[in-house]
């Protein structure tokens, strides 16, 4: 079996580790959460790291480098996943991240290597994202710790029953970092239009997640149309709006989620509570979106009789990758023969956002089948992630000032 071929067969058997049985779905501090660390952290040994899991639940390894407490170059991304999620998001970075470090377990490089399986990026279980590389970089917000999932287990809670004693504990001291590499599949489909497998990443873009409701009044579905104040129908508008007005002004906006209250076929919904997720390249672009799509809610509102509350669950704005960084990544692929690598910027969020806050990040992508991501679907090829890690190990080299 070739390295590549480990890496698939390695992704395959972390997709096992599901907490349900039509798909993937592996969240935040759960059991499949403890298991995936554990099988990372044998693997980890098995490229001669020495292994811990932080304070935060993510799971680390680490390579000395010519001598030991070096300041490390960190190469990560992250095991958990969104609801019936592909089985690469995340996953190649950190299988790719291993492979590369077995390789260099000879190496006397000037800095130590670290690999971290990050183990919150998306938010699926508490709503908020990048809590793991939040923690590692020192931005943990202890208001966090009162978030609930699903069934009103808070995190606190969570993290305790997980065996986590102090989440925050996990911050690590920027002089103990020298940078931070993480190769992710593209979750777009501009590499694969260009018929490139490797791309260089310039900047992440800028998100907001806000939770808009709605609230109108439950009434007898008999109620005559001039009496009815539909928070459903409201939100339906604010919706179709949010569209129309981030497709003109090109932000990246997605309403994943809603859920109306009483919820019966014969009652007219009296609130209406929906996600928003917006982007955009610069936190400028997006709050200019934010601003024309607030205005019009307040409209839609006002025109229908409804109350308008919005909560803001998760800002971040747009990270730009560091140029030395970038060059190593772009060397890197250039060893793999591909002379003009091709730059293109993050729409989709990753774990690097939080850690440039203590440290300079660079991103790779990898070309994924038709650019699907979060679904099943989700696919590379194995000559992909082979050039991937060959690309990231050259660009460990080049940042060490060496050549493969
Ligand atoms: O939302 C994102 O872009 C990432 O997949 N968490
Ligand atoms: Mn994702
Ligand atoms: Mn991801």
């Amino acid at each position: 079996m070739t390295e590549a071929e480990l890496i698939m067969a390695r992704a395959d058997e972390l997709a096992t580790h599901s907490s349900r049985t039509d798909g993937i779905e592996r969240v935040y501090l759960s059991f499949e959460h403890a298991r995936v660390n554990a099988l990372a952290a044998k693997w980890m040994t098995e490229a001669g790291m020495a292994t811990w899991q932080d304070a935060a639940g993510n799971q680390c390894g680490r390579l000395e480098g010519r001598e030991p407490g070096l300041p490390a170059l960190v190469l990560a991304s992250h095991l958990d996943t969104v609801p019936l999620a592909g089985r690469y998001d995340g996953i190649l970075g950190v299988l790719s991240a291993i492979a590369v470090a077995a390789r260099l377990r000879s190496e006397e490089l000037p800095f130590a290597v670290e690999v971290v399986a990050f183990g919150d990026e998306e938010g699926t279980r508490f709503g908020t994202t990048l809590l793991g590389s939040r923690a590692f970089a020192g931005s943990w917000n202890r208001d966090w710790e009162e978030l609930t999932d699903e069934h009103g287990i808070s995190l606190g809670q969570a993290a305790e029953d997980f065996g986590l004693d102090d989440i925050a504990l996990a911050a690590r001291d920027p002089e103990s970092l020298v940078g931070y590499l993480e190769l992710h599949i593209e979750q777009g489909p501009r590499l694969e239009d260009a018929g490139r497998a490797l791309g260089v990443v310039t900047s992440i873009a800028a998100a907001r997640r806000l939770s808009i409701t709605l609230t109108g009044e439950a009434r007898h579905c008999a109620t005559p149309w001039e009496l009815r104040h539909d928070a459903l129908l409201g939100a339906s508008e604010a919706i179709l709006a949010i569209e129309r007005i981030a497709r003109a002004s090109g932000s990246p906006a997605t309403v994943g989620h809603i859920q109306v209250q009483p919820d019966a076929v014969n009652v007219i919904p009296g609130e209406a509570e929906f996600s928003l997720d917006l982007r955009d390249e610069t936190a400028a672009g997006r709050d200019a979106t934010w601003e024309l799509i607030s205005a019009e809610l307040h409209r839609i509102a006002a025109d229908r009789g409804l109350a308008l509350d919005v909560r803001q669950t998760h800002v971040a704005p747009e990270v730009v990758c560091a140029p030395e960084l970038r060059d190593v990544i772009r060397s890197g692929i250039r060893s793999t023969g591909d002379a003009e690598p091709l730059e293109l910027f993050s729409i989709a969020g990753h774990d690097a956002m939080a850690v440039a806050a203590i440290t300079e990040v660079a991103m790779m992508f990898v070309r994924c089948k038709g650019g699907i991501s979060h679904h099943a679907d989700e696919s590379v090829m194995v000559e992909d992630v082979a050039l991937g890690v060959d690309a990231l190990h050259a660009a460990v080299l080049a940042r060490a000032g060496r050549d493969l």
